[in-house]
């Protein structure tokens, strides 16, 4: 069986090709840009699958429209932009991508511990305004980094790649988590409660999905409890830290500094946030790396190509829609 399938935005290959190679038609979106929902709604209808992104509100009346639609497939390894439980109530398939975008996410999670402590990114201010003064014994000093605790929040695949790149860093870990991790546990970390881990870190990094439970996981109370020369990283979701009490936190000097790849309202930043020269700031660049899109280009269609052949997706993230389209 082959079918028809809808691309939301232009993606890097091999995807484009390799469903080419199994559908009857393909229609990739030619706008480099997200659609809105009214957009994704008019669009969606008459398709097999829909392979999309972390920006596209897949929500019930996107859902709804797409009909007969058998999955979607966002190329990404979050799906927090998909009503998932509509989508299972509907016998829609829902796909990620995991594991292949871990590394360059973690890489770039260092990136920011590092640019935020040692003031690479206020220091490059400085040369390019040609603010220099010459070397000074109190000129622009920041945090250690090594032998200081990295907190991590959430037990995952990427918190376990920060971990392992902290052993070099000769780093305490600590992290948090409903479950034990293994993976965590042989890297010598150890497993305290939230709280515990924002009183003692010195590094916050959070590496939890976004879902009701995690929304404003760090509001102003959780900031409240973190050390003053702590740095809050987030390669995770804009929303799971109030982004507001963030701001209020990083000009009165609550802690040190944040370095932050993605927001609460993207691409927009909460007021305040561009002003306050400890925050390290990237446009949601985790998994921005040729290799790994390319990755993740290639999985997202192993999953659109495995649905369309009536084999159940190596990435499926509702088993219960596919037992759902079982006969019987
Ligand atoms: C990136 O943010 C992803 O979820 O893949
Ligand atoms: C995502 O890949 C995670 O488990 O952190």
């Amino acid at each position: 069986m082959a079918g028809r399938v809808l691309i939301t935005r232009p993606i890097p290959e091999p995807a484009p090709t390799l469903i080419a190679g199994v559908a009857d038609r393909v229609v990739a979106s030619s706008e480099d840009r997200p659609l809105s929902v009214e957009e994704l709604r008019d669009r969606v209808g008459g398709f097999d699958a829909v392979l999309c992104m972390l920006h596209d509100p897949v929500d019930a009346s996107v859902l709804v429209a797409a009909g007969g639609c058998k999955v979607f497939a966002n190329m990404a390894v979050g799906f927090n932009n998909i009503d998932v439980a509509e989508a299972t109530r509907l016998g829609i398939l829902v796909t990620n991508t995991p594991g292949v975008l871990t590394e360059a996410t973690a890489d770039l999670a260092w990136a920011l511990i590092l640019a935020v402590s040692r003031r690479v990114a206020d220091g490059d201010r400085e040369m390019r305004a040609g603010r220099f003064p010459g070397w000074g014994p109190n000129y622009m000093l920041g945090g250690d980094v090594t032998g200081r605790t990295l907190g991590l929040v959430g037990p995952g695949r990427i918190a376990t790649a920060v971990a392992e790149r902290a052993v070099g860093f000769k780093m305490p870990l600590v992290y948090s988590g409903r479950r034990e991790s293994p993976a965590l546990d042989a890297l010598g970390a150890r497993r305290v409660e939230l709280d515990a881990l924002l009183a003692g870190s010195d590094f916050v990094s959070l590496h939890v999905p976004l879902t009701a439970e995690t929304t404003h996981l760090i509001d102003a109370r959780a900031l409240g409890l973190m050390k003053p020369t702590a740095y809050l990283i987030n390669t995770a979701r804009g929303p799971v830290v109030d982004e507001a009490a963030l701001v209020r936190v990083l000009k009165s000097g609550g802690i040190a500094g944040a370095g932050l790849d993605v927001y609460e309202r993207e691409p927009a930043m909460a007021d305040g946030l561009a002003d306050c020269e400890n925050a390290v700031l990237l446009p949601h660049l985790g998994s921005a790396t040729f290799q790994t899109r390319s990755n993740m280009s290639r999985i997202a269609a192993e999953n659109v190509i495995a649905v369309l052949e009536g084999r159940r997706p190596p990435n499926l993230v509702n088993p219960d829609a596919w037992r759902g389209a079982l006969p019987g």
